[in-house]
């Protein structure tokens, strides 16, 4: 039987959105995307400790190098999985500091490149401010590419096309849980779904006129929104979504194509640094979710932060 999960591949490129090394392996995706909050998870699951061991050994007392360090040992892992490219997130603390983003975007591919991994398997996750489509645009003629995160508008949408970013990563679920909370219900239909909406949007914008930029759907709440997003480049899916899809049966129908894309009739958007900050902040939805967004991949990397701080007192008291 073919499933939806085998049908939605010949449609968008599958990515896996974990920092569980089992489930990659398990899934086999093209590529996989990692964040703050996920490589925290990971980072406290007794399975995964030696990578949280070597990190530590190998940053010898600096906790912003074992940080570092985690992050990349995780990758790696994760690459031994996939045929394509791991993400890799900046600390969110930096997101509105241009000179600090590309710094530490430069540390993070050099020790790939210390490993042996090169950058084209990585790509460098930025939240999506202006700093960070400023530095992803530096970074992308250097050869480091760029996937832009915690992407909610139009607005933010257009300028990291126009930055030439290799890939952005709209995110669904979080259009979908603000909505929800504002219209006070519990769910809301596919086919009305605003974070759907936004991704069919900007995917049409980019197709009609002809960006290169990939756009890899994020953040779902349920398989629905990935069903209606089947087409998209790439979607990037969490292992309990990736095994529902296995287990329901397809085929499903492609509801993105380019053909579609050049039909529709669209206006082209001049951005600048003035239109980016005036949309972006007309829409109460994304600049809630863009802050929202950056406090709480904060919050999970100072809590890494501390276990990586604790993990290293009890090794050194051990030895
Ligand atoms: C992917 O790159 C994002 O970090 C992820 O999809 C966010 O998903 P969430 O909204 O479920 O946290």
């Amino acid at each position: 039987m073919q499933s939806q999960l085998d049908s939605l591949r010949q449609h968008s490129l599958v990515v896996a959105d974990t920092g569980d090394i089992e489930a990659v392996a398990r899934w086999k995706p093209q590529d996989a995307t990692t964040n703050p909050s996920l490589l925290l998870t990971s980072a406290q699951d007794p399975r995964f400790r030696h990578l949280v061991d070597a990190a530590i050994k190998e940053a010898r007392g600096d906790v912003a190098a074992a940080m570092d360090g985690l992050f990349v040992q995780f990758g790696r892992e994760i690459l031994k999985h996939v045929a394509g490219r791991v993400s890799t997130e900046v600390d969110a603390r930096l997101s509105f500091d241009l000179d600090s983003s590309i710094a530490r975007a430069r540390r993070l591919i050099a020790l790939y490149e210390r490993h042996g991994v090169s950058r084209e398997k990585v790509l460098i996750k930025l939240a999506t401010t202006w700093e960070g489509i400023r530095a992803a645009e530096k970074l992308e003629r250097e050869g480091i590419h760029c996937n832009m995160t915690l992407l909610f508008s139009f607005a933010q949408a257009v300028a990291c096309a126009d930055a030439g970013v290799t890939l952005i990563s709209p995110f669904v679920g979080r259009i979908y849980d603000w909505h929800r909370a504002a219209r006070k219900v519990d769910d809301i239909a596919v086919d009305d779904d605003p974070g759907v909406a936004s991704v069919a949007r900007i995917y049409h914008y980019y197709k009609k006129f002809g960006y290169p930029t990939q756009v890899m759907g994020a953040s779902f709440r349920k398989t629905e929104q990935i069903l209606a997003l089947a087409g998209c480049d790439l979607l990037t899916i969490a292992p309990d979504l990736l095994d529902k899809l296995s287990k329901a049966p397809g085929p499903i129908e492609r509801k993105l194509s380019v053909e579609k894309a050049r039909s529709e009739k669209i206006d082209k958007v001049a951005m600048d640094e003035k239109t980016f900050r005036w949309m972006h902040n007309d829409d109460a939805m994304a600049t809630d979710k863009l802050a929202d967004g950056i406090r709480r991949f904060d919050a999970d990397a100072r809590k890494l932060e501390r276990l990586i701080i604790s993990l290293a007192a009890a090794t050194q008291a051990a030895a």
